[in-house]
């Protein structure tokens, strides 16, 4: 993976890294990212410029000793973001007047919108930054793979652009524009189907450019996904696992031909194996074969099935999955809504929605072999409408009538069967679903907003 990882830093441009450049160090570490799964951390702050709590100020006060020279260039307010990988911190870009400012989105609308007298009233305001300080404890390689790929994605939609980074000693930070956003926890079961489809309007259009420069995400989740209700708004952040697609790909059995991988599965060891009638196969005493590698990073409870069965060749397609989990944790009023402690319990956790044969079916696609004795699991499964009706309290007891969903939430519910689909060649892609008409209804909603807009700005 290393090799394959230097090789595709050798062809893009240069990240610009202020102070010393960081060293060539990837033969001292490499990107091991099929640790351990990942909490679903991150847990957004209020970002108030307000009280900050004591903790807050100490630990401000340690990072601008341990960091020379920040507190010239960056007046930092708050602490707003604590991950797995880093802490993120709310600051006042103090030399803002400096620099070219192409990131700043809000500058732009305003320049569009108002008055030149306005507009030099406006560039006094503050101008707010985000810190990614990222823990010294990250592999070089991972910190250089996340700043690269921001740098190469600076001018997409709805992705959270790169500013520019510093180091000092071994401490490096990522410098971000600051994104007003709100809390998912805080929002996410008041929301409308009208609501979701603009939220997801948002999230596929990051995702569409980011995929069409053939980069995975990897780690798709509400946290990393900055959302503004009120604007309708989002940016997508957190690249700190992402890669190239294709990076240390092995063949999987999913990328061959049908007839072909048919041919194979039932030439299979396994096949002769197995009894007629009977749904398990004899093991091998002594297994040889080496287990199977595969990138395996992410969040749990946000990880495909192919993730989880250790496919060889995933693909953008992944991020398509998590967003389905976050569609069905909005439909469902439940975060998270997977909760399992290990990738075993995850596919059980599929299993218990999508039934045994579909888990056996996508298993084999992948070239493995899925078999489980817990006799609760149903061979077809539940229906995605059943769970979300479970979850939200609204299937049939013999006192209570049961209430069905409205066309609007039905709908929904076949758009997440594209997102939620097992095979990852059919699931739909975040092109095609800004194309869906379940997102395309995003737009009409939108487009009477729009003209007020308009309305608004000729009068002024
Ligand atoms: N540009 C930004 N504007 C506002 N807040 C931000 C910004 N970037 C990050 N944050 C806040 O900091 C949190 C952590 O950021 P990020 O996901 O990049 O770090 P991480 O350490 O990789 O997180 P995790 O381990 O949770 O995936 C985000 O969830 C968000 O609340
Ligand atoms: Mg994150």
């Amino acid at each position: 993976m290393a090799k394959a990882r230097a090789q595709s830093h050798r062809q893009a441009e240069q990240v610009l890294v202020h102070e010393d450049d960081v060293k060539d160090e990837e033969e001292a570490q490499t990107l091991d990212e099929s640790g351990d799964p990942l909490e679903e951390s991150g847990r957004t702050v209020d970002s108030s410029d307000e009280e900050i709590e004591e903790s807050v100020a100490e630990d401000i006060i340690r990072f601008e000793d341990s960091f020379v020279g920040i507190d010239k260039r960056y007046r930092l307010i708050n602490r707003i973001g604590e991950g797995t990988f880093s802490t993120v911190y709310k600051a006042e870009d103090l030399e803002y007047d400096r620099f070219e400012n192409n990131w700043d989105l809000d500058e732009r609308e305003n320049k569009k919108w108002t008055s030149p007298q306005h507009r030099r009233r406006a560039s006094k305001r503050p101008h707010y930054v985000a810190i990614k300080k990222i823990y010294v404890t990250s592999s070089p390689m991972r910190i250089f793979n996340e700043l690269e790929l921001l740098h190469d994605l600076k001018y997409s939609d709805a992705v959270c652009p790169l500013i520019t980074a510093f180091r000092h000693l071994d401490q490096v930070v990522a410098v971000l524009p600051y994104f007003q956003h709100r809390d998912f926890r805080d929002y996410y079961r008041d929301m409308t189907i009208a609501d979701v489809r603009l939220y997801f309007r948002s999230l596929f259009t990051a995702l569409r450019s980011v995929h069409a420069q053939k980069i995975l995400h990897r780690d798709v989740k509400p946290t990393n996904f900055l959302y503004n209700p009120e604007q309708a708004r989002g940016v997508l952040v957190d690249f700190g696992l992402a890669e190239r697609q294709g990076t240390d790909w092995h063949n999987c059995p999913c990328t061959l031909p049908a007839n072909e991988r048919r041919s194979r599965i039932t030439n299979s060891v396994w096949a002769q194996t197995m009894q007629p009638g009977v749904q398990t196969s004899s093991y091998p005493k002594n297994d040889v074969r080496s287990s199977r590698r595969a990138n395996r990073a992410g969040t749990r409870g946000f990880r495909a099935p192919e993730v989880l069965i250790k496919c060889t060749q995933q693909n953008t397609s992944i991020d398509m999955w998590a967003a389905g989990v976050i569609l069905l944790t909005m439909l469902s009023r439940r975060f998270p809504f997977f909760h399992s402690a290990d990738d075993i319990d995850a596919l059980l956790e599929l299993t218990s929605i999508f039934g045994k044969k579909k888990m056996r079916d996508i298993s084999l696609l992948h070239g493995q072999v899925f078999e489980t004795n817990i006799p609760s699991y149903s061979d077809n499964g539940h229906s995605l409408e059943k769970i979300i009706l479970w979850c939200t309290g609204r299937t049939k007891d013999e006192k209570q009538k049961k209430i069905e969903m409205g066309d609007e939430e039905k709908e929904a519910v076949q758009f997440l069967y594209r997102l939620m689909e097992c095979d990852p060649a059919k699931r739909i892609t975040a092109e095609d679903a800004l194309r869906h008409p379940f997102i395309t209804k995003a737009f009409e909603d939108s487009e009477g907003d729009d003209d007020m807009v308009d309305l608004i700005g000729a009068e002024e």
